[in-house]
């Protein structure tokens, strides 16, 4: 999703920006600009594809400036191209805006502005902003943008300057994620805390919509109906190393190998030496989980499939009905919520607009929030009841890996939390457990050391165009989870499927050379996923079938068996998910793609 980043100080702005832009490449990008003030008038540069394109674009320009805003667009409006990426001005650019987000009614502004004389010189609807502030300029920026946000609706975080306010700054932000950093005699704007990091730990979290005026020595910031709002100083403590790749070739191979510390520091940050689960941000007692009825968990793509474990955990230890549901459809179904509903949202980044507007509306309709989220500080966590924080740390690969496990490890101690809460379990149940999942970082280092192997059979594999995942009860999770990630930065045509819907039809897809990879780990499933296997193969599929070890019965029916080391059945979903996030990465590499930001695609996705 486009990133965006803003200046303003004693030092040299265009470095701060490029380096800003650097950090926010993870996020997903088309094109790069930047406009900045110099003694020469605003000078705005932007150029198609990677952020080099840029530095190349103005490395031997004369750029001397204390004051810039940048931008990586991620199209929406309008194809990849010079012309559409940010920043855009009013017709004589003495005003350059950069945003992130959709101006839902720019079609009708446009039109207004048309009639007005205006004419327009990209496809985008970024430019209308450009030209309403000009509309209102008349010596006070902060006036001008204000009328023009009132004229706007949408989702958007946007950064205005201007050519006659040298010495200002204005930002807002709705619905689309904003933060400011704060300096000595400068200060920043950005979409995410990592542009920001090498320059300040001070971060101000700007809220929805809230406007930010901002000059070298001081930013204030304002509501919705221009009151000036206090804000506390928030602290990032981790590491700009943690964003680092850190000698691996790729942040999705990095995030894929941080998978056992992930699950270790979500898991033990909550348990006591009695396994007593301290679920420190969610404050659920006896008598609130006696007034629950009913849950949702919603999220999107891998956040849902991890909320699709949340509801089996949930429902077979806490035994309460779940329901698990795709936000952007959520949010649109008008679904039954009153008081006695629990919504839980997963959600890496926090700023998923979907899942967002979908937390929204089972708020507005009384349900307790809670929210399950790996960035400190995000729109998701601020407007829940409750939040559970993974410890994944900072996760850059578009694809999401490390954040899914450490999902799962959440779902599970949420679910039995309520459980022993609740009754549904003794405290030596649960405790049984959490002492096997205490195992899991050394059980998934044990898969990790079998990488070799993942990474020669994706390389036999890598061009093969018909890969299909199966699996039964909770491997039928897995296998979409394991389709998604081969499809995203594979860019294969998989699919995935509950082995027992194969007869009802898709089986009329699988021919010589099918490549099935059949989780089989369920125990109660085993048999059955056997059979299925068998059809598969009599059809002339290659299967690469994923059990525990010393189920070796699945060896005479695959060509291949991925084994993951032994546990109990309900937990499965942590193991069995790595090989096959493996076998995504190295088919990627293999075919040459972008691994960690895969076409198409963004980090976060604030727009809908
Ligand atoms: O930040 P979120 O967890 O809310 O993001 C949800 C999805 O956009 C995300 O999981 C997406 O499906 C990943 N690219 C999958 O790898």
């Amino acid at each position: 999703m486009c990133g965006i980043v803003g200046y303003i100080g004693n030092n040299e702005s265009v470095p701060v920006l490029l380096e800003g832009l650097s950090k926010l490449e993870y996020r997903g990008y088309d094109s790069a600009g930047i406009a900045v003030m110099t003694n020469e008038g605003m000078k705005v540069r932007k150029f198609k594809g990677r952020l080099k394109n840029l530095e190349e674009g103005i490395k031997h320009e004369n750029m001397v400036s204390s004051i810039g805003i940048g931008h990586t667009r991620w199209a929406t409006h309008g194809e990849p191209s010079d012309v559409n990426a940010h920043p855009h001005t009013n017709i004589n650019a003495s005003i350059a805006v950069i945003h992130n987000g959709i101006i839902e009614n720019y079609m009708e502004i446009k039109e207004y502005l048309i009639e007005k004389g205006i004419e327009f010189k990209s496809e985008t609807d970024t430019e209308v902003i450009a030209h309403l502030v000009d509309e209102y300029y008349e010596g006070n920026l902060l006036e001008a943008v204000n009328k023009a946000v009132d004229r706007m609706e949408g989702a958007y975080a946007i950064a205005v300057i201007a050519k006659d306010s040298p010495d200002e700054m204005v930002a807002v932000r709705k619905d689309s994620p904003l933060i400011v950093g704060l300096g000595e005699g400068e200060n920043f704007i950005a979409s995410d805390i990592p542009a920001l990091l090498k320059y300040t730990r001070d971060v101000l979290l700007i809220e929805n919509e809230e406007t930010v005026h901002l000059t070298k020595d001081k930013v204030v910031i304002y509501d919705d109906l221009g009151r000036e709002v206090n804000r506390d100083i928030f602290k990032v403590t981790w590491d700009v190393e943690a964003a680092e790749k850190d000698g691996y070739e790729h942040f999705t191979i990095k995030e894929i190998h941080e998978q056992p510390k992930g699950v270790k520091e979500t898991l033990l940050r909550r348990l006591d030496k009695d396994n007593n689960i301290n679920l420190d941000g969610i404050k659920l007692t006896k008598e609130d989980l006696d007034g629950i009825n009913k849950v949702y968990i919603v999220a999107c793509g891998t956040a849902y499939h991890a909320g699709l474990i949340g509801k089996y955990a949930i429902e077979k230890f806490a035994n309460i009905p779940v329901e698990a549901d795709i936000a952007s459809e959520f949010r649109y179904r008008d679904p039954f919520i009153d008081e006695h509903t629990l919504f839980i949202a997963v959600s890496q980044s926090g700023e998923t607009l979907d899942t967002l507007a979908s937390l929204r509306e089972a708020k507005r309709k009384g349900a307790r929030i809670m929210s399950v989220v790996n960035v400190v500080g995000s729109s998701v966590a601020r407007e829940s009841d409750d939040v559970f924080y993974t410890w994944a740390g900072i996760e850059i690969g578009v694809a999401s890996t490390k954040a899914y496990t450490t999902q799962l490890v959440a779902m599970y101690l949420i679910a039995l939390r309520m459980a022993e809460e609740s009754g549904k379990m003794t405290h030596e149940e649960v405790s049984k457990v959490i002492e096997e999942l205490k195992t899991f970082p050394e059980k998934l280092e044990k898969i990790l050391e079998n990488k070799d192997f993942i990474q020669k059979f994706a390389d036999s594999q890598f061009n093969n165009e018909r890969i299909v995942f199966m699996g039964r009860g909770l491997d039928v999770s897995v296998a979409h989870e394991s389709s998604l990630k081969l499809k995203e930065i594979s860019y294969i045509n998989s699919f995935s499927i509950a082995a027992g819907e194969l007869k009802h039809g898709t089986i009329a897809l699988i021919e010589e050379g099918t490549l099935i990879l059949a989780l089989a780990t369920q125990q109660k499933l085993f048999d059955k996923m056997l059979s299925n296997i068998k059809e598969v193969k009599a059809r002339g599929a290659h299967v690469v079938s994923i059990a525990k070890e010393g189920d070796t019965a699945v060896e005479k029916v695959s060509d291949e068996v991925i084994y993951i080391p032994e546990t109990m059945d309900e937990l499965t979903p942590i193991l069995s998910v790595v090989p096959m996030q493996l076998f995504a990465y190295y088919v990627s590499l293999a075919r040459g793609n972008d691994v960690d930001k895969p076409r198409n695609l963004a980090k976060s996705v604030t727009v809908e």
